[in-house]
């Protein structure tokens, strides 16, 4: 099957960077030869004890300080951005320090609007440990920290200066964060590729057993599709919304039930919702909503919404970002290997999809 070293490039010009994906490189890889003296590794109490270690025996000859903060979105806060900063002036560090973020998309998210401020910009460095932090998060140099009025309120465009993913830290996550790995996953076949998303169908027990050959192949074609969007619109003025597919319907689901709702669970049943509006619309064949849905649960994922009234759908779903002039714009597959964004001002339409797609036992 396929090589079980890959390199992809992020094409930005004189900021472009390098992705390494590979089966152990956590311990053999180049990167570290690269990094300079200086280095602050932030990762948190789950990472840090398994694969700490690993990481730091690669920089015996290095200056390093690690700042380890607490497990969960919660950590993505003020407060630990103003304690890595503490940190960083307490050690003395100075521009030519690098910033190396080792954990999932929370640790990532955090470390990236860190190292975009701190004195104006340090070198930064990503080592995604989530499969969703390798395919999504961890590419395309979207950096943010939460405020107490809204997530991802405080952040930067900032890229990374080279992505470092070990299929080999995916064996220690639970069986949910892998799961919502892989609604990213299938995400960029139905938008963007069709064969891709065919491959994924024929391996999807190789996936779900973790098997390392198909998960860097997945991992591989998914940041070679997202690096692509990326270097097309880095700042989301158009294609780089193709990314939120499921996304809008998935928000709404997050924001009414964040205690039992993941964000890859939240953005399947979002995804099955979307098919099925393009299907009704008359814009997406039956066959190809058909086999969405059954690659997402395929994958363990859910594909019905919670209930929720219809008032409040509209409510969470009008807050979100790519809102214009008070009406909604959805991204929706208009094939496998396609979609667009398109306003939708006809809520009785969107609420027929929706209620299609909910549960009807909640
Ligand atoms: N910047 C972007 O473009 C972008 C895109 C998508 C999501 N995000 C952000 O990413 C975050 C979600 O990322 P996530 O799903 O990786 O969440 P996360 O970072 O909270 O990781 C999920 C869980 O897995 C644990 N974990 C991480 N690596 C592990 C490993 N190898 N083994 C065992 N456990 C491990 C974490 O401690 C956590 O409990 C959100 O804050 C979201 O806003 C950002
Ligand atoms: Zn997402």
């Amino acid at each position: 099957m396929q090589k079980t070293t890959q390199q992809i490039i992020v094409g930005l010009g004189e900021r472009s960077y390098a992705i390494d994906i590979g089966v152990g490189l956590l311990s053999r890889t180049p990167l570290f030869n690269v990094l300079p003296h200086q280095i602050l590794i932030i990762t948190n109490t789950v990472v840090g004890p398994l694969y700490l270690d690993q990481v730091r025996a690669q920089l015996a000859s290095h200056h390093v300080v690690v700042h380890t903060i607490d497990d969960g979105e919660s950590a993505k806060s003020l407060a630990n951005y103003g304690a890595i900063m503490d940190t960083l002036i307490q050690y003395n560090f100075n521009r030519d320090c690098a910033v190396v973020a080792l954990g999932g998309g929370v640790v990532g998210d955090l470390a990236g609007f860190v190292a975009a401020t701190y004195q104006r910009g340090v070198r930064f460095y990503q080592i995604p440990t989530t499969l969703l932090a390798q395919v999504d998060s961890s590419v395309g140099g979207k950096t943010a920290i939460n405020h107490p009025g809204g997530k991802n309120m405080v952040g930067a465009f900032y890229q990374p200066q080279g992505v470092l993913i070990d299929t080999n830290c995916l064996a220690s996550l639970n069986d949910r964060d892998y799961a919502c790995g892989l609604a990213e996953v299938v995400k960029y076949g139905v938008i963007a590729d069709a064969e891709f998303f065919a491959w994924l169908e024929a391996h999807v027990n190789q996936l779900n057993a973790r098997d390392s050959g198909a998960l860097t192949y997945a991992i591989q074609r998914s940041c070679e599709i997202k690096a692509d969007i990326v270097a097309a619109d880095e700042r989301e003025q158009s294609v780089r919304a193709l990314l939120n597919l499921g996304h809008t319907f998935g928000h709404a689901i997050e924001a009414a039930h964040y205690d039992t709702w993941k964000h890859g669970e939240a953005v399947a049943a979002g995804t099955v919702i979307a098919a099925k509006l393009m299907h009704q619309l008359g814009e997406l064949s039956a066959a190809d909503m058909a086999r969405i849905e059954a690659l997402l649960q395929a994958f363990q994922l859910p594909v019905r919404a919670p209930k929720m009234p219809l008032a409040q759908w509209q409510a969470f779903m009008q807050r979100d970002k790519k809102v214009q002039d008070g009406t909604v714009r959805l991204v929706l597959p208009t094939a496998i290997g396609a979609a667009s964004l398109r306003p939708m001002a006809d809520w009785q339409v969107i609420g027929q999809a929706i209620t299609a797609m909910s549960t009807t036992n909640d």
